[in-house]
Formats: C-alpha cells, sequence, structure tokens
C-alpha cells in the first residue's frame, strides 16, 4: 500500500526494505501497521452514521498472532476462529472470549469443550450433529448463529468458493436440511439461536454476489417464518495481488449492501437484524510485503531464466495452490534492461514458483534483494516447514516505528517435539 521508491531504494511507510532485511534478516514479513488500522477503521466507518447495529469480526486464518490480536482488540473489532490453536493465539493475547467466534466444518469435541470452557461469544454452527454435539458438551446457555449454504455461485478460484450448493460448507436453505437444524437449535435448552451466518466465497471483487444473497436469504427467512437477531454476512472481499485485480469497493458496495438491507428489512417488515461480516483479506493482504535475497540465477540460453530467492512455497504457498500471481519489485530500482524472468523458491519442487514471466534486471545477482506485494493475508499463516524450512520473522512498522511481532523460528524449534 505504502510501498514506495525512495532515492532508488524501495521503503514501506518510509523504511528502507534494504535496512529492515539487514536487521532481521530474510525472507522477511513486513507488515504497515497504520494501513492495517487504516482498513479496519475503513470498515467501521462504512456502518458508523448508518443507524443500525453492526460488528466487524477478523478472520484469524487471513493472519494471527499476539501482536496482530491486540492490535485489532485496540481497533474494535471482534475475531473468528477457527481452531483450538486461533482460539488459544487469541486469548494469549488477551482478547476477550465474549467477543471470539468459532467457526469451522468439523470442529472437534476437544475444542468445543475448550471454546465452551473459555467462554467464548459465539459457536457458528455448521453441521446437524454438530447442534447435538454442543448441546451434550454444554454445561451452560451458549449463543448461536447457523451457517446457512445461501447456494450463490462467485466468479473466484474453484478453492475459495464457499457458498455454493456443492460445498462442504453449511447447510443448504434449498433442502430444508437449513430449517430442521434451526429446529433442533429451538428445542435444545442449551443452544440460544441468535440468527445466521453465510461465507460466499474469497477475493470477491463487486458487490454483485452478496445483494444477490440477501434477496435469496430475506425471501427464505421470510417464508420460513425464521426471525433472526443476527445476520452474518461473512468475508470475501477482494484485494488487489496485481494491476488485474480490481479491489472490492469498500465504501461503495458496502453503501449499496447497507441500502439493500434496508430495502429488505422494509419490505419484508421486519426489523433490521444486527449485522456481522467477517473480512480477513482485505485487512491483512495489501499491508504486508515479503522481502526475499535473491541467490542462484540460472540462464538457459533461449529457453528462460530461473531467479532463486531464499524463500518459496513454504512462506508463499498461494502461487502454487491457486496460480495467484504477485508484482515482485526489486528492492534497488536499475535502470539496465529488464528481461523475463520466473522468479522461484528453494525448495524441492519445480511447482515453487513465485511469479512466472516477470520482468527483472538482466543484471540481477546473488545478494540482491527482492520485495513481494500483497502477501500480509494467507502467507505467513499459510507457511509451512516444508523441507525443514524456518517460519519467517515478521515486523511491524509504522511512520516511526519499527517492531518484531515474530520471531524467525529457530532450528532448535524444528526439532522442539521430536522424541531424541
Ligand atoms: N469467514 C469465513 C467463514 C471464512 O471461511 C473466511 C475465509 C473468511 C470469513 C475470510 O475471508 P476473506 O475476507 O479473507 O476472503 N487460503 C485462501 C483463502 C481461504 C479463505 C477461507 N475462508 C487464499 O489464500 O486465497
Amino acid at each position: 500500500m505504502t510501498l514506495a521508491y525512495i532515492n532508488d531504494e524501495l521503503h514501506l511507510n518510509g523504511h528502507s526494505l534494504k535496512g529492515l532485511a539487514a536487521q532481521y534478516g530474510t525472507p522477511l514479513f513486513v507488515y504497515d501497521e497504520d494501513a492495517l488500522r487504516s482498513q479496519c477503521r475503513r470498515f467501521h466507518s462504512v456502518f458508523e452514521g448508518e443507524a443500525l447495529d453492526y460488528s466487524i469480526s477478523y478472520a484469524s486464518k487471513a493472519f494471527t498472532s499476539i501482536q496482530m490480536v491486540k492490535l485489532l482488540e485496540e481497533e474494535n473489532m471482534k475475531l473468528d476462529v477457527v481452531s483450538a490453536g486461533e482460539l488459544y493465539m487469541a486469548l494469549e493475547a488477551g482478547f476477550p472470549a465474549a467477543d471470539i467466534h468459532f467457526h469451522g466444518n468439523n470442529k472437534t469435541a476437544e475444542e468445543i469443550e475448550y471454546a465452551l470452557e473459555m467462554g467464548i461469544g459465539l459457536f457458528v454452527v455448521d453441521a446437524v450433529d454438530e447442534v447435538a454435539l454442543i448441546d451434550r458438551l454444554a454445561d451452560h446457555p451458549v449463543d448461536v448463529l447457523l451457517r446457512i449454504n445461501p447456494g450463490i455461485d462467485v466468479n473466484t478460484h474453484s478453492y475459495i468458493q464457499t457458498g455454493q450448493e456443492d460445498s462442504k460448507f453449511g447447510l443448504s436453505i434449498h433442502n430444508g436440511t437449513a430449517e430442521s437444524a434451526i429446529d433442533m437449535i429451538h428445542k435444545s435448552d442449551k443452544l440460544n439461536f441468535k440468527g445466521v451466518h453465510y461465507h460466499l466465497g474469497s477475493q470477491i471483487s463487486e458487490e454483485g454476489p452478496f445483494l444477490k444473497a440477501l434477496d435469496v436469504v430475506f425471501e427464505w427467512l421470510s417464508n420460513a417464518s425464521i426471525d433472526v437477531e443476527i445476520l452474518n454476512m461473512g468475508g470475501g472481499y477482494g484485494v488487489r495481488y496485481t494491476e488485474a485485480d480490481v479491489r472490492f469497493p469498500i465504501e461503495e458496495g458496502f453503501s449499496r449492501i447497507i441500502g439493500k438491507l434496508k430495502t429488505l428489512a422494509a419490505e419484508y417488515d421486519i426489523a433490521l437484524p444486527h449485522i456481522m461480516i467477517e473480512p480477513g483479506r482485505s485487512i491483512a493482504a495489501e499491508a504486508g510485503t515479503t522481502i526475499y535475497e535473491v541467490g542462484v540465477v540460472k540462464d538457459i540460453p533461449g529457453v528462460s531464466r530461473y531467479v532463486s530467492i531464499d524463500g518459496g512455497m513454504s512462506d508463499h504457498i498461494r502461487t502454487p495452490l491457486y496460480d495467484a500471481e504477485y508484482e515482485v519489485l526489486t528492492v534497488e530500482a536499475g535502470d539496465g534492461e529488464s528481461i523475463d524472468s520466473h522468479v522461484v523458491g528453494k525448495l524441492c519442487e519445480s511447482g515453487d514458483i513465485i511469479g512466472k514471466n516477470l520482468s527483472l534486471p538482466d543484471d540481477i545477482s546473488r545478494g540482491d534483494l527482492v520485495a513481494v506485494a500483497t502477501t500480509g493475508a494467507y502467507h505467513y499463516s499459510m507457511a509451512s516447514n516444508y523441507n525443514q524450512m524456518r517460519k519467517p520473522a515478521v515486523v511491524f512498522v509504522t511512520e516511526d516505528d519499527v517492531r518484531e511481532v515474530i520471531r524467525r523460528q529457530s532450528l532448535k524449534q524444528l526439532v522442539q517435539n521430536d522424541v531424541i
């Protein structure tokens, strides 16, 4: 977001990437903390002054850490978690349990017990079987939303579509399973039915699918005479990875979504429920940049050039997994010729690719630094120890501060669970 060349050297929020790499090593994730905060504030500002009750819940899966959770609490966000691990992270950061929502299509009994014991605010029930499971495990009343599947197809990668009829997520509103789950919830004396949730998919660039979902869901709620106190519209607001991507227009898009909500509430003569949304990517993605150091540069004359960096699919899985495209910038701006290059990682897989056919200076060589923009969401959080790579460090920068928020994994940590 605030990546800029100053005196031919790439800076993030005024900090030299070269300086950060020298201090913290590479690969390194650098987040513009001001950008993280301002995205949270943008989402708040589209609801403030709209005379409706709302909350914004950040999807931890996009990127979580203790300092990230603390920042989110300071920015008045609620938090979604999908595992005992994400819940533990949130609680370790001191996040109020009552503001945590537990998602997931297959919460284990152990996870449910842990969340109940910690007193989390809301369970988002994702299966008929889960109604009985939570009912059996709970020893106190718990508020629940039901994750419904509105059967809306969105135009995004098939791995990140979630609201279509054929999905492991949610209960269909078209074949009666959602209604029977709601009946079951009403029959339980421990589960309080608070409303419904849906998530259409991820990296959605326009409000069309969200408007369509509202039509479908309001009609269903009205026909089935279901009263909801909370309507959770999920996340999925798209960001810009390369110039080809269209960002979800947060201000205009939500002005239409909120307008639609008000119209439908009036049309069906129901009070507007508490509205929740769950952005993840749109808060974190563009705030983050990864810095790598170049190692081997391999020219295959007349064929191609491979520029290898010191990380790869262990910290950047989105290209191998989704064919996602990124911009790769050299940290020092050169004025020489650029040539077509493949930027690849150092892991033992041919698919370990950061970007294909990118334009990079012809004299790029060992020791040079490159930066990959828009890597703040689903990068660190999807990082692995494949090839026993160590997870990188993460730093947050503001205009006048730099702080390490996650240290680089050590070699010792790689064997800490091994029986010796
Ligand atoms: N709420 C629910 C229930 C979700 O399943 C998700 C994402 C979100 C909110 C947040 O969606 P976002 O605003 O971040 O798009 N690893 C994939 C993305 C998987 C998203 C899964 N669910 C990727 O790197 O593109």
